[in-house]
């Protein structure tokens, strides 16, 4: 990934390029190809608490020897993900080259606070407004692969060890792909593996979340669309399975796509052609195909929610992704993996890992890292007791109560009601959350604690309405 910048367009102050720093980005600065600084964003002078005329013309290892901004110059390869403390601040930051004509010209540096889901997703926010200016911007960054391979799917265990063995044999085919897990098991990452595995050179990796997007929309996204398509289409727009040309598309959430789009989806697989929406000129999928689910695509065939000829296309290779609690002797090796990626200062005494242990995961390792990472915020610099977990896992358990295999506070297991079942309750927590936060899903995923897509889904899958939700709150 770099950026496609002139000369003369880095050395242009409040053009595109500023303006899609200072907005897309927490923080941003631009060095020149002899390391000095030439732009900063507003975001990157907060953070650093200096003046703009203190920086600007400054060499890099004045302000910030630790950042590889060398390695970028040198090498034009971009690095992401780069841990730096700024101004006491620990943040995630994302180094580009700009390269124009082949040759390096310089670094864009950027802080990312969050990750860059959400920096795609401003962005995506901001490519709506049809007369955008950052449409292709948006085109670049939603290529940009979230750059996982195999090796970061963080464990040892003999079930871990055989299905990367599988995933590591059937990269080295073309064939679709189906990766089956439930939430935070790390379908992602896997899929972003098969991308990488056999990557000679920088091919785009594009996800799409079927469940995120509505029915229509999501059809315009895949395929694209032509100009005067539909009313709003005052511009030709390229679909994900074009920007994928020669990577791959990733269909996250597939159990979710509709029954027409799937249809459509099918056609694609078999005749490795489509057309643009309102357009006429057959293009061809030259993209590898990955879709995962953590739905039951089989049950769903059996309840006529999902095409059965699909399911077998896609599936020529199924990836079945265990959860945590089918191998929780990885878990010691992935909060060491999560201390050490966060540069956490925290320790476990076995105790502590044992109460781990006991708790059945049912967010999975993501929840596993938010443990982690909570932990790490409540208790910097200390030892974890089996305490200080149990107060952060606790109240969990209100949605997660389906653990009942756990030897895990049972004692909380056996408050819940018995006889009503999981999805009842947990219709009812959602229900209740949504009505706590006004019915902002953001907050209400928030107080979950898991993320939007997840708690969309969930409405999807319960019909929660807004309107029953009043209902409920009414009786
Ligand atoms: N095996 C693993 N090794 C290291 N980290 C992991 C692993 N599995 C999951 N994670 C962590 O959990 C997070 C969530 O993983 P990922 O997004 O791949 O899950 P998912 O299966 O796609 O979940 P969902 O169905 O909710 O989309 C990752 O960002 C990573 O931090
Ligand atoms: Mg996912």
């Amino acid at each position: 990934m770099y950026f496609d910048f002139t000369l003369e367009e880095i050395n242009t102050r409040n053009g595109i390029l500023d303006k899609l720093l200072d907005t897309a980005f927490d923080a941003a600065v631009i060095i020149d190809e002899n390391g000095h600084f030439i732009h900063c964003s507003r975001g990157s002078l907060e953070l650093t608490n200096l003046k703009r005329e203190e920086v600007i013309g400054q060499h890099y290892s004045c302000i910030d020897a630790k950042s590889p901004f060398e390695s970028v110059l040198n090498t034009g390869k971009h690095q992401t993900g780069v841990m730096v403390v700024i101004n006491g601040r620990k943040c995630m930051t994302n180094l580009f080259p700009i390269i124009s004509d082949g040759k390096v010209i310089g670094v864009i540096g950027v802080v990312l606070f969050r990750n860059l889901n959400n920096l795609k997703n401003i962005l995506a926010n901001m490519t709506k407004s049809t007369e955008s200016q950052f449409k292709d911007i948006y085109d670049v960054l939603a290529r940009v692969d979230s750059n996982y391979t195999f090796n970061d799917y963080i464990g040892k265990s003999s079930v871990v060890k055989n299905m990367l063995e599988e995933c590591r044999m059937a990269s080295k085919t073309l064939y679709p792909v189906l990766i089956i897990g439930e939430t935070g098991t790390g379908k992602e990452i896997l899929a972003s593996g098969f991308h990488s595995e056999n990557m000679k050179a920088v091919t785009p990796f594009v996800k799409i979340n079927c469940t995120a997007i509505p029915d229509d929309l999501l059809e315009s996204e895949l395929f694209g669309y032509e100009k005067g398509a539909f009313t709003g289409a005052v511009a030709a727009k390229k679909g994900k399975f074009e920007l994928a040309a020669g990577g791959t598309v990733l269909l996250d959430e597939i159990g979710d796509m509709n029954l027409r789009l799937q249809s459509k989806l099918l056609r694609v697989l078999e005749e490795k052609e489509y057309e643009r929406i309102g357009g006429n000129k057959l293009l061809p999928l030259n993209a590898r195909i990955i879709a995962s689910t953590n739905r039951n695509l089989k049950e769903l065939c059996g309840q006529g929610k999902f095409r059965q000829d699909l399911y077998y296309r896609l599936n020529t290779i199924e990836i079945k992704v265990p959860p945590l609690r089918a191998r929780k002797e990885d878990i010691p090796i992935l909060v060491k993996h999560f201390i050490d990626k966060g540069q956490l200062n925290i320790s476990f005494s076995d105790e502590s890992l044992e109460t781990l242990y006991q708790y059945n995961w049912p967010g999975n390792v993501r929840e596993l890292r938010n443990v982690v990472n909570r932990l790490s915020v409540n208790y910097n610099n200390k030892q974890v007791s089996p305490d200080n977990i149990l107060r952060i896992i606790e109240p969990d358990l209100n949605l997660y109560h389906h653990n009942s295999d756990s030897t895990f506070p049972q004692n909380k297991l056996n408050q819940m009601a018995i006889g009503s079942s999981f999805e009842a309750h947990e219709k009812q927590l959602i229900i209740n959350t949504l009505e706590n936060c006004s019915y902002n899903i953001s907050s209400a995923a928030k107080e979950l604690k898991i993320c939007r897509s997840t708690l969309y889904n969930k409405i999807k899958r319960y019909g929660i309405t807004l309107d029953k939700a009043v209902k409920v709150r009414e009786n």
